[in-house]
Order: C-alpha cells, then structure tokens, then sequence
C-alpha cells in the first residue's frame, strides 16, 4: 500500500475513522498532524463503538504505529483520558504510541477562552467546539505557545505563568469573564506530563523511516471546507486542513504521499454555523440526518444535512491533489426516490450566509438496502448511476465506497487498497 493522505473533502465528518480503520489493517503507520481534541472519529468494530478524538485511529490495530505529529495542539487531559479508556477496553498504546515534542499544548486557559469569545460573539458566533483550538493556535503563532519540549526547559514555569496571566488578564478585563487560578494550571500540567513524557520525543527520525517502508496513512482531521485558508473563512477551524498542513504539521515533502484519498459522504453535512449552499432545512434534512445518525462525535451537536456538494467535491479535488475517493454512507440513501446533486452557485454572501444561481440535477434514487452490497456489481443500478454520475461531473474516480458503519462493509473498487 502506498503512504495514503486522507482528508476530508467538505466541512469533515465525512467518515474518515472508518476509512482509516479499514485501511490500517494494511498500513505501518497511522499519522495525525493537525487539530486536536476538537476532531472526533467514530469506528465501529464489530459493533463496538469506539470515538478517537486525540489519537489517530491506526491505534485500534496491533501492527500500527501511531504519531502525533508537530502541527496537532495537544490537551494532555484529553490525550490521558483518551489513553486510559483505549487501556481499559485491551487496547495496547505503549509502544505504539509517538508525540513530537514540537507539539503545542492547549491549557485551560484557551478553553476558557474560546468559550469567553464564542459567548461574547452572540449570534455571529462560529459554533467551536470549545475546546480551546483557536487560542492555542493563536499563541502557536504569536510564538508564545507552549510546547510539549518546553516542559523540559529551565524557564518553563516562567514562561507559563506568563501565557497564563496574559490569558487571565484578558479573560478578566476584555471578557469580563472568570480567571483559571494559575497555582491549579502548574500543578495539574506537570502531573499530566509525568504521565505522558514517555510518549514524546523528536519524531523526525521515526517519520523519514516509516515513508520509506511505504503504507504510512495521514488522518486528516476536519475537512477541506474548515481550512484556515481555503474554508469558509471566519466559518473555519484554526488548522490547514488540507495537504499542505500535513507537510508543516509533519515536517515530510510532498513526494513522501503517494496518494491523496478524499473521503466524501454521499450527501453533505456541516456541524456549527457557516454557510452552506446545498443545506436540506425541512424533513428531508431531518431525516437524512436521523438515518445517518448525524450527531457531532465530539460535541454531540445535530449536524445539519444538504444534498452532495459537488462544486466544493472539485475544489477539494484540486487543493488536496486527490487522486481518488471513498464515497461513504451510501446506504443513508437508500429510502429515497429521488436525489439530488448540487453542481454549481454563484459566490457566497457571508451576510446572509446565501448564494445565488444555485444548480441541481436530479436523479431517481433505488430503493432498496445496499448495505449487504459486498461487490460494485451487487450495488442497484440507480446507485451505480449515482456513483458513475459524480464521477463524471467531477472528473475523479471513487474507488471505495462504504455502505454502513462496519468494518466489512465496505466495497472496493481499486486494487491499492484491497
Ligand atoms: P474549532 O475547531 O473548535 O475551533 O471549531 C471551528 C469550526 O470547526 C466549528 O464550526 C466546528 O463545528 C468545526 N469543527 C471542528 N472540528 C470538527 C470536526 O472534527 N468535524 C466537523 N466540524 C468540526
């Protein structure tokens, strides 16, 4: 198997876990290299529900080893609660797992500000998931973060008192919010590292070795729509989602990847606010929503559902260089008798989150389970229309498709990945 880059084509939730997961099965390494605890991947294995937020999902299999590369912000509580729920289900971490000391840690602080700000932007707010990841990038930037090697350093405590009472000053006198008392910071901080240490290190070395033996799998976290840059900017996350994160957040070039694996729902989803121009907001988009059970993983907020964007599917094409396609969730659409698919708008209106010249095409839908499907050739015709149809309109081939949340289900239409 090749070193595979998975990402996420529209504003995540597309399904990667599962994706990663299948794939792992085959693959040396399972690497993360952007965002943090605010990603959260569900897998199911035989029928066991499993949520990684922190950890990438290459960890549930005994051959993989998992990396936490430089760009990820990492909340050392998260990450040791993390570990001790994969511990008690006879999950093994030591060993497997490895974190770059270049990491940058979240404190409570940028929790407490990222709360402070989503409540003092009412109505304009972005819906984060609280979790502190913009402020712990934002520092990142302002080269005041503190990182996972700066625990080591004489001035550590130092210069954690200083990020902590720049936050506090600001929580008080801008948000007129409550101060995170810092005595409770450093105390709590130096025993989550204790707990931790061993896992970190410089992780260069490991990285340049695992490429070499190939079969390396990149897990994207968000999606391409969430992209600092490239997003529904301010409607985004704090991270580069797309491939050109994994190269910062890794420190490898890019002819280390030798395949990028878009993972595109068959419909669309978007968890916060932003806009989004193919949105179904009456039944439909309810029903869509119960059948997929479209539940943030990691906040447990109701995801709102639309009709496949592919105007985005081909942005997302061109800025992740994505060779091909895991279409998932197929059979969330098998009750329908028709569906459709977005093909094209005009530029979006941030005011009133619309767009104009919105283009559909209509297709009839097949009525019938495709769960049990376990070739191309079992899938019903009008759902190999579909399939075929996507991949015309955006000149891509979709070589894997999921229809339902199990490891086995899963249809393989591409002879790298079986
Ligand atoms: P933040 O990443 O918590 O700052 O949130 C910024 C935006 O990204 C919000 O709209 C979140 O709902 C969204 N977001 C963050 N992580 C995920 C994810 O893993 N899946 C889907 N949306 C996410």
């Amino acid at each position: 198997m090749p070193n595979i880059f998975l990402v996420g084509t529209h504003w995540g939730d597309e399904g990667k876990g599962k994706i990663v997961d299948v794939l792992s099965d085959k693959s040396t390494a399972c690497v993360r290299f952007q965002g943090g605890h605010n990603a959260g991947h569900t897998l199911v294995i035989k029928g066991k529900k499993t949520i990684l937020h922190l950890i990438p999902s290459g960890i549930l299999r005994d051959s993989c080893k998992s990396i936490i590369g430089n760009g990820v912000v990492v909340s050392l509580e998260a990450l040791i609660d993390e570990i001790d729920n994969l511990v008690t289900s006879d999950v093994q971490v030591e060993d497997k797992l490895t974190i770059s000391e270049g990491c940058h840690i979240i404190l409570p602080t940028h929790k407490a500000l990222d709360i402070a700000r989503e409540k003092s932007l009412g109505k304009k707010s972005i819906g984060t998931t609280g979790r502190g990841i913009g402020p712990a990038y934002e520092d990142k930037v302002s080269r005041q973060g503190i990182r996972l090697k700066d625990f080591e350093d004489k001035n550590f405590e130092k210069k954690l008192q200083n990020l902590v009472s720049y936050h506090n000053f600001i929580l008080k006198n801008y948000y007129n919010d409550s101060e995170v008392p810092l005595v409770s910071v450093i105390k709590d901080l130096e025993s989550y590292y204790s707990q931790v240490k061993k896992y970190v290190c410089n992780i260069e070395e490991l990285l340049n070795e695992v490429v070499k033996t190939s079969g390396c799998i990149f897990e994207g976290a968000q999606g391409t729509m969430l992209d600092i840059d490239h997003g529904t900017y301010p409607y985004v996350t704090s991270s580069n989602t797309t491939f050109a994160g994994l190269l910062s957040g890794t420190g490898l070039s890019p002819t280390d990847i030798e395949y990028s694996l878009g993972i595109t729902k068959a419909y669309t989803t978007r968890v916060g606010q932003g806009p989004f121009p193919s949105e179904l907001d009456g039944e439909l988009g309810k029903n869509i929503a119960k059948w997929g059970g479209e539940k943030g993983a990691t906040t447990g907020r109701d995801r709102r559902c639309g009709w496949l964007d592919t105007k985005i599917l081909r942005k997302s094409i061109k800025l992740n260089n994505i060779n091909g396609i895991a279409l998932t969730k197929l059979d969330v659409l098998d009750k329908l008798d028709k569906i459709k698919i977005c093909l094209n708008y005009g530029e979006i209106d941030y005011n009133s989150m619309s767009v104009n010249d919105l283009e559909y095409l209509e297709m009839d839908g097949w009525q019938q389970s495709t769960s049990n499907a376990k070739s191309y050739d079992d899938l019903p015709k009008n759902a190999k229309l579909y399939i075929e149809k996507i991949e015309d309109i955006c000149s891509t081939s979709i070589v894997l498709v999921s229809t339902g949340p199990d490891r086995e289900q899963i249809i393989y239409r591409n002879k790298i990945f079986e």
